[in-house]
């Protein structure tokens, strides 16, 4: 029975990649040539919507000066796409070493699609922050998890991925929509947002579909253990948005301190609710969450 539901669910995954490929094809575009590069962003306007900023809701917010919460904005969103340029950065070498790998050759005319739009991503996020910031912030690594089994370590990259990418998409729409920031600001997020759309897509039916060959193996502790790790990578991933190195760009004393104290901040913890809400009811709706705690950030 589990058998034949795994059958079921592989053949709909094939049946989705190929729309999808057919879908990236008519839908292809040249980032080269797609965006116009305004010489400078207004420095009056806000460059991330305020309610995105890793401030929002909290005291300090009601501490900062417009002009404050201007450069903070700015910093912030070179601080976004900064983490875009990490994230893809790692996934695509993650992808690349799939290409025609056991397992994956029914979708491997969509991963083609998949990397070279990645490419595209982080090329058009990290000119975004070399034009209007001078630089691509670093970013802390991730420890990775223990050397797994093929079919283990297959389904955690996608996991990570799938998380990843729900949590971008969720300030992409928002920003898109935002009238109030500077066109090219949102053009980012609305190009983004479309091609983010398909590997969202593709990335929930085959993680679904990865999961169900790993649980065909794993014990329910091994289970577990998966679930605790990719908790942690969603730790990871809401605390790269809360970057001292913006903080002290945006000119505010004190950086560090003053991150600990906007982590303290008991309304960060709904904020971030909000932008997680997609993936964690995901994750939890297809068993691999068990629930939706996450550990403290
Ligand atoms: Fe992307
Ligand atoms: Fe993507």
């Amino acid at each position: 029975m589990q058998h034949l539901r795994n059958k079921n669910s592989e053949q709909r995954l094939i049946e989705l990649t190929g729309r999808l490929s057919r879908m990236a094809t008519e839908d292809y575009y040249n980032p080269y040539r797609l965006f116009s590069w305004p010489q400078t962003l207004p420095e009056d306007e806000l460059w991330m919507s305020e309610d995105l900023l890793s401030v929002s809701g909290t005291e300090v917010m009601n501490e900062l000066s417009r002009e404050q919460l201007l450069r903070l904005a700015k910093w912030e969103s070179i601080n976004f796409y900064s983490v875009n340029v990490h994230g893809i950065r790692e996934l695509l070498t993650e992808v690349t070493s799939r290409l025609y790998a056991p397992g994956f050759e029914e979708f491997t005319d969509f991963l083609h699609h998949f990397i070279g739009e990645e490419n595209e991503h982080a090329w058009f996020f990290a000119e975004f922050c070399r034009r209007y910031g001078g630089r691509v912030y670093a970013l802390p690594g991730l420890k990775t998890q223990d050397p797994a089994d093929r079919t283990t370590e297959n389904f955690l990259v996608f996991a990570k991925i799938l998380i990843f990418e729900e949590i971008v998409d969720y300030f992409n729409e928002r920003m898109a929509e935002d009238a109030s920031l500077p066109e090219t600001v949102r053009q980012v997020n609305r190009v983004h947002h479309k091609d983010e759309s398909r590997h969202i897509a593709f990335g929930r039916q085959l993680v679904e579909v990865l999961y169900s060959r790993v649980r065909d193996e794993a014990t329910a502790q091994e289970c577990a253990r998966l679930e605790q790790y990719l908790k942690r990578y969603v730790t990871w991933c809401v605390q790269s948005l809360y970057n001292p190195a913006a903080y002290r760009d945006a000119g505010l004393a004190e950086p560090l301190a003053l991150r600990s104290r906007i982590l303290r901040d008991e309304t960060r913890r709904q904020a971030e609710r909000r932008y997680l809400r997609r993936p964690l009811t995901f994750l939890t709706k297809v068993g691999i969450f068990q629930d939706q705690t996450i550990q403290a950030v």
